[in-house]
């Protein structure tokens, strides 16, 4: 059986003004909405406060993946899974407890994640493995969507995948995934893709997600 593939959009790039609409085009074709929490402190952005983010995550019918790009992980990953998300995402770099704070996320009901920066070596942390749900490889610096692949993480994301092994933990890359750039992220191992600007600069957004699957399974073994 080949591995399962699944697609979660960005709502990064989406149309702010209208967000409940622009997750409600790709909802019905994705396997949930990854959400970028930004604080303008861990990188140079900021994207909603907890407020605004509660209640995308309230009014979303398919589960929401939180990607915290924020100092304070400890503190704010588990209020993230309280919220109701189906997964949340803290960066190792900007977590001071690791294995405490992945504990409370899975004890607040959520699958918990592990992310990584570009410069930020994956097998560093082999040893969270039992406690984590997914890996996320950053395949961009994070901050901006719309950025390019960068294809020198092509590596790392096979030392994860070896890393992984026969484990139930998903693959995550995010960062310049587009029609051109999934099959080589297959390729390597990943299993589970955030698209931003490819999905929501379309004009159809659902089609493009569809795509993004067609394509990784294609070459998924
Ligand atoms: C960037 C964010 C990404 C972003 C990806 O820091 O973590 O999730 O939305 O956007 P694209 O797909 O446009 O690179
Ligand atoms: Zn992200």
């Amino acid at each position: 059986m080949s591995r399962e593939i699944r697609i979660t959009p960005s709502i990064l790039n989406a149309d702010q003004s209208n967000l409940e609409l622009e997750i409600e085009r790709v909802s019905h074709v994705s396997d949930l909405i990854h959400l970028d929490i930004m604080d303008n402190v861990f990188v140079p952005n900021f994207t909603y406060d907890f407020g605004r983010a509660s209640t995308l995550i309230a009014g979303c019918s398919i589960p929401v993946d939180a990607h915290l790009m924020v100092v304070d992980a400890d503190r704010i990953g588990p209020e993230y899974a309280q919220a109701g998300c189906g997964s949340v995402t803290i960066h190792a770099e900007a977590t001071v407890n690791i294995s405490s704070t992945l504990r409370s996320i899975r004890a607040e009901g959520s699958r918990s994640g592990l992310a990584v920066k570009p410069k930020t070596e994956i097998t560093d942390y082999v040893e969270f493995s039992d406690l984590v749900d997914m890996f996320l490889i950053m395949t961009v610096e994070p901050g901006f969507g719309g950025q390019s692949f960068m294809m020198d993480m092509i590596g790392k994301i096979e030392r994860a995948r070896a890393m992984i092994g026969s484990r139930p933990i998903w693959l995550q890359v995010d960062g310049g995934i587009s029609e051109t750039t999934i099959e080589i992220a297959t390729e390597a191992g990943a299993d589970t893709f955030v698209a931003g600007s490819a999905v929501f600069r379309s004009q159809d957004p659902a089609s493009i997600v569809e795509k993004l699957r067609h394509l990784a399974n294609s070459v998924a073994d």
